[in-house]
C-alpha cells in the first residue's frame, strides 16, 4: 500500500525542488535549532532551574519567535523559488520530474513519516512553550523585574506589602481571557515605550485602564464580609533630641458596628460600597485629587448631589459622562504600592525598634537625609547611610565610640527607608503617589469630607466630624498603651474641673 496516492507524487516532487533554496534551508535550520534549544529550556524549566527573568524571556519569548520565524521562512523560500523557476521558462513537467517520488519506495515512506512526526513534535513544543511562557509572564518576578528600572518603585513597595504573595496579574488583570489578551496588547505598547525610552517618569496613577475592583479585589475580599471596626495604634515621634513619642489609638469604623447606640448599622465600607449605596464623583484633575461633584444614590432611589461653593462645574451632560463610580481603589489606591512619607516611614521604624529611640535626634536626622535629593537611587541609599553615621561620629563622638553597632543599625534603617520609598530615576515618591486613606499628608478622605461639600438642595453636608470615621481612644499619649486596658477599661471619667489658680 503506498502511503500517498500516486497522483500526488509529482506535486511532492515539485515541492522538493522548490525547497532547494537558501531561505527554506535557513528556515529549516532555525526551526530545528530553536526547537531543540526550546526542548532543553523546557526541561530546565520543569526541573525548576529557570528563575532568572532574562533567561525566562529568552526561553518563553525569543526562542518561540525564532521558531515561528523559521517556520514562516520555509514556505516563503518555496514561493520565491517557484516564481523564479516559472519565470526562467521551465515547463511544469520539467520541474515536476525531479526527483521521482514513488511511495512504494519504503525509503521515501520513512522520510515522509519522519516529516510528519517532526511536525507533531513542533506543534507540541510550540504549544507547551507558549503555555509555560504565558505562565511565566504572570509571575510577579516577570512583571517586576524585566523592565527593572521602570518597575523598581512598584516592585519594591509590593515586596514590602500585605500583598507580597499576590501576583501582579491578580490585581492588574484578574481572571478571564478578554482582559488577559487586552493586557498582553497593552504590554506590547509598554515594551515599545520602554525600548524607545518614551515612558513617563513616574508611571502615572491613577491607572485609568485598571480593571474594575469588583473583578479583582473582590475575587479575594468578598464584599459581603463586613469588616469589624479596626483598632490602630499609631506611634509618632518628634524631631527633638529625645525623639519624643506620642501614641494615638484610633478605632476605625471600617464597618460592622452601629454608628451610635440605638442607631442602624453603618461604617466606612458600608457607606461607600455595600448596602447598595452608589457614590459617583467627578474629579477635575488627572490624579483625582480634586473632587468637585459627588452624587449619592441610596437603595430607595433617592439621589443627592453635593458640590463646593466655588467649584467650576462642567455642563450636566459632561458630568454624567465623566463621573466615576466609587470603588475600593478610590480609597485603597495604595493597597500594595505604598510610598510612605519620610516622616511616617521613620516613625514606623521607631515604633518597631524601640532601642533606636535612645539615639538623640535620630528622627530629625533620618528624615532630613531621606528628604535630600540624590541623582540615583543607589547613591541615595548610600548617601543616607553615610549622612546618619556621620552625624553621630561628628556630633556625638563618645556615643559613636561606645555604641558603634547601634549607630550602624540606625544608619542601615534610615537607608532602608530611602530604599523603600524614594526612586529618583523614576521620579517616584510619596508626593507623586499620595495615599488616599486618611487626611494628613494628602487630602485623602477630605477630598469629599472636608466639610465644604454641600448638597445642592437642602443643607446636608458630607460629614466632617472627627468621630464620623474613627473614635479617638487615645490622643497623643507619651506611653505605648496597654491594649487590654484600652479596650476593656470603662470610658474615662469626665475630667475634674480645672483647679483655679
Ligand atoms: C493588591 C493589588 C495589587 C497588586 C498585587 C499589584 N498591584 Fe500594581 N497597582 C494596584 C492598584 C490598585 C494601582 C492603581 C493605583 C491608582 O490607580 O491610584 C496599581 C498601580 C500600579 C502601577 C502604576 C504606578 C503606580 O505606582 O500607581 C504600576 C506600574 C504597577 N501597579 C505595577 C505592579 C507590579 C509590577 C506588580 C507586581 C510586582 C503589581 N503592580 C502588583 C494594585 C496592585
Ligand atoms: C489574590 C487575593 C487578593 C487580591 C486579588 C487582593 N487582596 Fe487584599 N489581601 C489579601 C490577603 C491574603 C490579605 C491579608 C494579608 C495579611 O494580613 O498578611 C490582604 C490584605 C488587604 C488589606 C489589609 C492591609 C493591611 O494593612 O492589613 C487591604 C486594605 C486590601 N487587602 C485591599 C485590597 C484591594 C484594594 C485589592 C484590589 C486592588 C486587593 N486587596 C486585592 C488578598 C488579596
Ligand atoms: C471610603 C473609603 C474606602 C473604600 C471605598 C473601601 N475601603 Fe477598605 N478600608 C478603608 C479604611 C479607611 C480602612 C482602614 C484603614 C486602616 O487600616 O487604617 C479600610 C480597611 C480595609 C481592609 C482591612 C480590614 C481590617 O480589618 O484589617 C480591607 C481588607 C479592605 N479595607 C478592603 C476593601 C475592599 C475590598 C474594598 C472594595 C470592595 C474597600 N476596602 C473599599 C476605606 C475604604
Ligand atoms: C468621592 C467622595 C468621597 C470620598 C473620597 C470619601 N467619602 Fe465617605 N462619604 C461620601 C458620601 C457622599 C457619603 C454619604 C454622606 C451623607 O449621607 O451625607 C459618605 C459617608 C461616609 C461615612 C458615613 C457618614 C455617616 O453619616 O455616618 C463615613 C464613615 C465615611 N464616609 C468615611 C470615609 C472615609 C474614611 C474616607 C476616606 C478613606 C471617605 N469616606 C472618602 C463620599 C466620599
Ligand atoms: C472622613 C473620615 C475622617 C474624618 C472626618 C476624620 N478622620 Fe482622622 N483619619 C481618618 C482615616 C481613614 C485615618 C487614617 C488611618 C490610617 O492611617 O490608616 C485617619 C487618621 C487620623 C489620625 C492619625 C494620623 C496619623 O498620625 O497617622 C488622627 C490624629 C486623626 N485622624 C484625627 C482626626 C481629627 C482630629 C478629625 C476631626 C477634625 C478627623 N481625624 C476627622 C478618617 C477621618
Amino acid at each position: 500500500m503506498p502511503l500517498l496516492p500516486k497522483s500526488l507524487s509529482p506535486n511532492i516532487a515539485r515541492l522538493a525542488n522548490y525547497a532547494r533554496n537558501p531561505l527554506t534551508v535557513l528556515g529549516f535550520g532555525l526551526t530545528t535549532l530553536s526547537g531543540l534549544t526550546l526542548i532543553v529550556f523546557l526541561a530546565l524549566e520543569v526541573a525548576g532551574q529557570v528563575d532568572n527573568p532574562y533567561t525566562g524571556v529568552f526561553g518563553s519569548a525569543f526562542l518561540p519567535v525564532v521558531f515561528v520565524g523559521g517556520l514562516l521562512l520555509m514556505p516563503l523560500g518555496i514561493l520565491r523559488r517557484r516564481r523564479a523557476l516559472m519565470r526562467s521558462g521551465q515547463s511544469a513537467e520539467a520541474i515536476a520530474t525531479y526527483p521521482n517520488l514513488d511511495f512504494n519506495d519504503p525509503h521515501l515512506r520513512r522520510v515522509a513519516l519522519g516529516i510528519a512526526a517532526l511536525t507533531v513534535i513542533n506543534v507540541v513544543v510550540l504549544a507547551t512553550s507558549s503555555v509555560v511562557g504565558l505562565n511565566f509572564m504572570d509571575t510577579a518576578k516577570f512583571c517586576g523585574t524585566v523592565c527593572h528600572k521602570v518597575m523598581r518603585p512598584e516592585y519594591t513597595a509590593y515586596q514590602n506589602s500585605p500583598h507580597s504573595r499576590v501576583k501582579c496579574v491578580q490585581c492588574h488583570i484578574g481572571p478571564g481571557a478578554s482582559w488577559a489578551v487586552k493586557s498582553k496588547f497593552d504590554g506590547l505598547r509598554q515594551v515599545w515605550k520602554v525600548m524607545t525610552g518614551t515612558y513617563s517618569h513616574p508611571i502615572p496613577s491613577p491607572v485609568h485602564t485598571l480593571r474594575p475592583a469588583r473583578d479583582t479585589c473582590e475575587s479575594c475580599h468578598w464584599p459581603a464580609k463586613h469588616y469589624g471596626d479596626k483598632l490602630r495604634v499609631i506611634g509618632r515621634f518628634a524631631e527633638d533630641d529625645k525623639n519624643s513619642a506620642s501614641f494615638t489609638a484610633l478605632l476605625l469604623r471600617t464597618g460592622g458596628g452601629a454608628v451610635g447606640a440605638g442607631q442602624p448599622h453603618g461604617g466606612i465600607h458600608w457607606w461607600h460600597i455595600y448596602a447598595d449605596n452608589r457614590i459617583r464623583y467627578l474629579a477635575t484633575d488627572q490624579r483625582r485629587q480634586e473632587i468637585a461633584w459627588v452624587e449619592l444614590t441610596t437603595p430607595d432611589g433617592k439621589r443627592t448631589e453635593f458640590t463646593r461653593e466655588d467649584a467650576k462645574l462642567p455642563a450636566a451632560d459632561d458630568i454624567q459622562k465623566a463621573a466615576r463610580v466609587m470603588d475600593c481603589i478610590d480609597c485603597h489606591n495604595r493597597p500594595t504600592h505604598l510610598f510612605e512619607t519620610p516622616a511616617k516611614a521613620v516613625d514606623s521604624v521607631l515604633q518597631r525598634q524601640a532601642e533606636l529611640r535612645d539615639l538623640p535626634f535620630f528622627k530629625r536626622e533620618a528624615v532630613e537625609a531621606v528628604s535630600a535629593v540624590y541623582a540615583t537611587h543607589d547613591q541615595g541609599v548610600a548617601g543616607v547611610r553615610l549622612s546618619v553615621a556621620d552625624f553621630y561620629r561628628k556630633t556625638y563622638p563618645d556615643l559613636a565610640a561606645r555604641d558603634g553597632k547601634l549607630i550602624a543599625r540606625a544608619a542601615d534603617e534610615a537607608a532602608g527607608v530611602y530604599d523603600r520609598t524614594v526612586f529618583s530615576e523614576m521620579n517616584t515618591n510619596s508626593k507623586t503617589h499620595p495615599n488616599n486613606i486618611g487626611h494628613d499628608d494628602s487630602p485623602g478622605c477630605y477630598r469629599c469630607h472636608d466639610g465644604n461639600m454641600k448638597a445642592t438642595k437642602g443643607d446636608q453636608v458630607i460629614p466632617n466630624d472627627c468621630d464620623t470615621c474613627h473614635a479617638i481612644l487615645l490622643d497623643g499619649s507619651p506611653k505605648e498603651p496597654d491594649l487590654g486596658q484600652l479596650v476593656m477599661a470603662p470610658p474615662p471619667a469626665p475630667a475634674p474641673a480645672e483647679a483655679k489658680p
